[in-house]
């Protein structure tokens, strides 16, 4: 594996691997790789000749109370993984060659960027979309691969592929969990003890929103939100941001769940806030959950 710190040397180096007919996968990251990341980079492998992992702890994308400095970073070990999973570059560039003095051009996915994390997070989605534009132009990838677990960016770049024409492949990978349902996030390493207990309740509320929507068919969005917002409410080191049952494009609030649904919120789990979300479809009317209800 290389590790690649330049821009012109990372195009060249997929130019080269284009005009070879190579298919080019890019995972992209902001470092302190765990398995959620491994199981993208792994897809791509099964995928794709040339496998591209870019590291950059983003900038644009932290707010100005956000954790940017404090965001983990460890590159040796970063790289480390990346051997072992096989993969060809290692993409790691520097803030001043992405962002030079004079930087000016931000892309703005309107209408989708503004809401739920968005609302929280101001200038979030400006600061990703702009930064996955440029990761697509410099690595040129076929495919590009995205975690489920960050649902509301995933419906945002694959808008902006879409509205840019822009020539990739969107690989979108089931959210990686602990044992007890936590989703894997960077995030979890600010977790003491008593908060990493705490911080199941996202995946609680979820299960919580899936048993009434599967399993026993409820459509109310409302009733649905109220019976997630009491497990996170039962949860003393926990605290609501938003949550949200959402058209899994517009990601418009719906009301009677009748189609496949974005099921999103975020928590505050002491100072560190995490994120969650699981695509329902309700079970058809009529259609009986089990088995055992199946029965006459
Ligand atoms: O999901 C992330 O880690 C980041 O938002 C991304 C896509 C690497 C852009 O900085």
């Amino acid at each position: 594996m290389e590790l690649i710190r330049r821009l012109h040397l990372m195009r060249e180096i997929s130019q080269e691997a284009r005009g070879r007919g190579r298919k080019i996968g890019l995972v992209p990251t902001m470092g302190a790789l765990h398995d959620g990341h491994l199981s993208l980079v792994r897809r791509a492998r099964e995928l794709c000749d040339l496998v591209v992992v870019s590291v950059f702890v983003n900038p644009a994308q932290f707010g100005p109370n956000e954790d940017f400095d404090r965001y983990p970073r460890d590159l040796t070990r970063d790289a480390d993984l990346c051997v072992q999973e096989g993969v060809d570059y290692l993409f790691a560039p520097s803030g001043e060659e992405m962002y030079p003095p004079g930087y000016r051009t931000w892309v703005e996915v309107e209408g989708l960027s503004d809401v739920f994390e968005g609302a929280s997070r101001p200038g979030h989605f400006r600061g990703v979309a702009t930064v996955v534009l440029k990761l697509f132009n410099i690595v040129r990838p076929h495919f590009s691969f995205f975690g489920q677990k960050d649902g509301q960016q995933v419906v945002i770049v694959q808008r902006m592929i879409r509205d840019l024409n822009l020539d990739v492949e969107l690989v979108v990978c089931p959210t990686q969990r602990d044992a007890d349902g936590l989703a894997l996030s960077s995030r979890n390493a600010y977790l003491d003890p008593d908060e990493r207990a705490a911080a199941t309740c996202l995946y609680r509320a979820l299960e919580r929103a899936r048993e009434l929507i599967e399993d026993q068919g409820v459509r109310d969005a409302r009733q649905v939100e109220a019976a997630m917002r009491q497990v996170i409410e039962s949860e003393p080191l926990a605290r609501l941001d938003y949550l949200a049952i959402t058209d899994t494009e517009t990601l418009e609030r719906v009301d009677e769940i009748d189609r496949r649904v974005l099921v999103a919120l975020a928590v505050w789990i002491g100072e560190t806030r995490l994120i969650d979300n699981m695509i329902l479809e309700p079970r058809k009317r009529g259609a009986h959950a089990t088995m055992e209800e199946a029965r006459p």
